[in-house]
């Protein structure tokens, strides 16, 4: 008799007029519960710690051997993960990681966190949790709560997923149990982690909210349930809309301000001094990672089939793609200042992390502008101490140069792309020569260095 077999059968003795849905609440209540966490990345990861540390039994599912492997040496290789946390859960039995499916079969609760990228024309590319349903299908069991994590357009759970995973006549909300809930992690910010960030959940039916709310109330600290997975679906596009527009909004009036010759970073903070009804944004290189840039987007696709627009998400889509294209040509016209061509110029790009004080390289703006700063004959070194190869196009790697002074005095123009804030710009002011600021974190820098801000 397997493990979890005995387990149902000890379950079944204690308390025989259970209902499914009783006992696999229970079984949450007294952590008694398996986790399984499929896809073990930037969300998985920190999910399954969470667990692990609420008192369960984790297991990760990565179809990536190298990352199991890791995790399993106590290993993190996601920065808001120390090792420190991950290590003694791994050797005290609390989690694992493996990149075989059939550990399902013993999982009480299993959360997919699997990536859901743009395909070439923009397009949702969903392949990812197919592939993952098509394999979790086959291990869904009575008494097993499912719940979906990574972002995607409403619908995505009930039309995708459902169909995929309840079958053989196994009834949602009383044999098995359905939910989205939207990941809100925000990489490299050291005041929310998963566990005190709000998390919003949408059950299939009232039993399956019960459940996954039951479930995340043990590992976060305030669960937000919501009427269906739709409404948690679209929280989360609401969520990263609201912030692509505003981007979007910001950086055309810092196109706007430089025609004015007006400093929208001066503009922006003294509009923050008002009180109520503003919040800053800013506005930078363009935008990265893998939320704000592709999420909204997958409503587009999903409005698109319907006959209809999305207005704001397209126009900030197009505004925050041009802006990448529009730092290279002020770079451009900064060199020009001092009379050199962008052939043949060399440019050190600072930090090419897509935000601050982050590993991740995933869409970032930096891509773009090293790519057009090439094409266009200039030598482009960069310098980022979180990221210490980047790959350009399909063969080319280029190596994160040392920060010296010698590196800042070979750079003909030092592009500011990333605020890590490893970055001492006092030193880097005092001594490049031209240093093109997309972040503003030069403007109360003193220095010899010639300073042009976005
Ligand atoms: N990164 C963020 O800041 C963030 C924040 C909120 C939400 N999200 C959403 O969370 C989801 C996951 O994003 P991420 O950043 O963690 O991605 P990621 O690429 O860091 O991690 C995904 C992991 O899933 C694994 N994987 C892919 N297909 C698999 C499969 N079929 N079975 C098992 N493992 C598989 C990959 O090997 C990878 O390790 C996405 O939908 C994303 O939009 C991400």
């Amino acid at each position: 008799m397997s493990d979890r077999e005995e387990r149902v059968e000890a379950l079944a003795d204690q308390a025989p007029e259970a209902t499914t849905k009783d006992t696999l609440i229970a079984r949450i209540a007294h952590r008694t519960a398996r986790v399984g966490v499929i896809g073990m990345g930037y969300v998985g990861l920190p999910l399954a710690v969470a667990f692990a540390r609420a008192g369960f039994t984790v297991s990760g599912i990565d179809l990536d051997a190298a990352k199991c492997a890791e995790v399993n040496a106590g290993r993190s290789y996601i920065t808001d993960v120390p090792s420190s946390d991950l290590a003694p859960l791994v050797q005290e039995g609390r989690l694992h990681a493996t990149d075989d499916y059939g550990v399902l079969a013993e999982m009480d609760v299993v959360t997919i966190c699997v990536p859901t990228p743009l395909g070439k024309a923009k397009d949702p590319d969903i392949s990812y949790i197919l592939r993952a349903a098509e394999a979790l299908g086959q291990y869904v069991h009575t008494g097993m709560l499912v719940v979906l994590e990574s972002t995607t357009y409403p619908g995505t759970t009930e039309e995708v997923l459902l169909p995929r995973l309840v079958r053989n006549g196994c009834q949602v909300g009383e044999d098995v149990f359905l939910a989205f809930s939207p990941e809100r992690v925000d990489p490299g910010n050291t005041r929310y982690s998963t566990h005190n960030t709000p998390k919003v959940v949408g059950g299939v039916t009232p039993a399956c909210l019960e459940v996954a709310t039951a479930l995340y109330s043990a590992a976060v600290e305030h669960v937000v349930p919501v009427s269906s997975p739709a409404v948690a679906e679209m929280t989360k596009i609401l969520e990263n809309t609201f912030r692509a527009v505003n981007i979007g909004l910001v950086n055309e009036l810092a196109v706007i301000c430089r025609s004015l010759d007006i400093d929208v970073w001066e503009v922006i903070r003294a509009a923050s001094t008002k009180p109520f009804g503003f919040m800053p944004f800013y506005p930078g290189p363009g935008l990265g990672g893998h939320c704000i840039p592709i999420d909204p987007l997958y409503l587009t696709w999903k409005m698109r089939g319907m006959g209809m627009q999305t207005r704001f998400i397209e126009l900030a889509d197009r505004v925050n793609s041009s802006m990448p294209l529009y730092v290279v040509n002020r770079v451009a016209e900064a060199l020009n200042d001092d009379a050199k061509p962008v052939r043949g110029s060399r440019i050190l790009v600072l930090g090419v992390a897509y935000k601050a004080d982050i590993d991740d390289l995933r869409e970032s703006p930096a891509l773009t502008i090293i790519d057009e700063l090439r094409r266009r004959g200039a030598r482009v070194t960069y310098n980022d101490p979180h990221i210490p190869t980047m790959r350009l196009g399909r063969d080319e790697v280029l190596e994160s140069v040392q920060l010296t002074k010698d590196t800042l005095d070979w750079a003909d123009c030092v592009l500011v792309h990333t605020a890590h804030s490893a970055y001492d710009w006092e030193w880097v002011a005092r001594y490049a020569r031209l240093v093109f600021d997309t972040r503003s974190v030069m403007w109360q820098v003193k220095g010899s260095a010639r300073i042009v801000a976005l």
